[in-house]
């Protein structure tokens, strides 16, 4: 039985059939429309979703599958003070497979060890998000043609942002890739992070002002300053709108660039840069919904 816990466990080629297979299903829906009949999927939810959720729901069920689930801890019993251990065991009796997100980091792996079906971690804390990079990939695959040879910015909330923790962990694997993190100095990349890069011996720069850089990158990951990780409400506010992504930016910025945003976004992309053809982030979510029906289709060994 494999869970997904991290994006590290996959290997690269497992991570471009998923793509392959996400592709796939685009072109072919058909085929693929009743694979999933008799399986269920549990979501669980004790952190607030949207597109994570319904793509996982929506996923399953153009699959052929079903879904069950809950969409915040309070109408589950981890209001009555039940375990994450038990919830899973009493789940695993329910489902096929079970999709977690939590606020604590590490949950969804401690659920895996006494889970009896698979695990996918749709988010822990400000950790890790490997389903989002899974959906970045396969979106930056297909708006730039490649995987290699990219500079890619990452930029706003590099230290809670738990997208850019498991992109950076996937991205850095393929060939002549360069990082640029945009951040203040208070929201930078994690060192431990940084040091698997270093270990690896991945190119990466660290800077404060996106003007500078912008002009640069082949790719640009914004993200939104995580408020619901701040111990300090006077920080977040103090911080919130280090970047705002607008059109005169976009200016400066080369004519092939994709933005990227996991969503959902706060104030850190202007409405008026989406109907750029940069702007990447919509069609970034319904990407989203096939590379999860790929992921299940793998961790439940199904074939069309
Ligand atoms: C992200 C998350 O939950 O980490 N959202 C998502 O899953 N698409 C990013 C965020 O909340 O800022």
């Amino acid at each position: 039985m494999r869970h997904l816990l991290d994006i590290r466990d996959l290997s690269t080629a497992e991570i471009d059939e998923l793509m392959d297979r996400a592709e796939d299903i685009i072109d072919n829906p058909k085929k693929y429309s009743e694979c999933m009949h008799g399986k269920k999927l549990a979501t669980l939810f004790f952190e607030p979703s949207t597109r994570t959720r319904l793509s996982f729901e929506a996923a399953m069920l153009e699959l052929g599958g079903s879904v069950l689930g809950f969409s915040e801890p309070n109408s589950s019993s981890a209001a009555k003070g039940e375990s994450v251990g038990d919830t899973v065991r009493t789940v695993g009796c329910y489902a096929d497979i079970i999709a977690m997100r939590h606020p604590r980091e590490g949950a969804p792996m401690a659920a895996s060890f006494v889970s009896p079906i698979p695990i996918i971690n749709a988010g822990d804390g400000g950790h890790n998000h490997p389903t989002q990079t899974l959906t970045d990939l396969l979106t930056i695959r297909r708006e730039k043609g490649r995987l290699n040879q990219l500079v890619i910015g990452c930029c706003g909330d590099l230290k809670f942002g738990r997208t850019v923790h498991s992109l950076i962990h996937a991205m850095m694997r393929y060939k002549s890739i360069r990082f640029v993190f945009i951040s203040p100095k208070e929201l930078r990349v994690p060192d431990y992070v940084l040091e698997t890069l270093q270990k690896a011996g991945v190119s990466y720069v660290e800077v404060e002002k996106l003007d500078d850089v912008i002009g640069t990158l082949d790719v640009l990951y914004m993200t939104r300053v995580q408020r619901e990780r701040f111990f300090n409400e006077e920080e977040y506010l103090r911080l919130k709108d280090s970047y705002i992504l607008d059109v005169d930016k976009m200016k400066l910025a080369r004519k092939d660039l994709a933005v990227l945003h996991p969503l959902p976004r706060v104030n850190e992309i202007s409405v008026k840069v989406d109907d750029d053809p940069r702007a990447c982030y919509f069609r970034q979510v319904a990407y989203g919904k096939y590379m999860r029906e790929a992921l299940l289709m793998k961790l439940l060994e199904v074939e069309a």
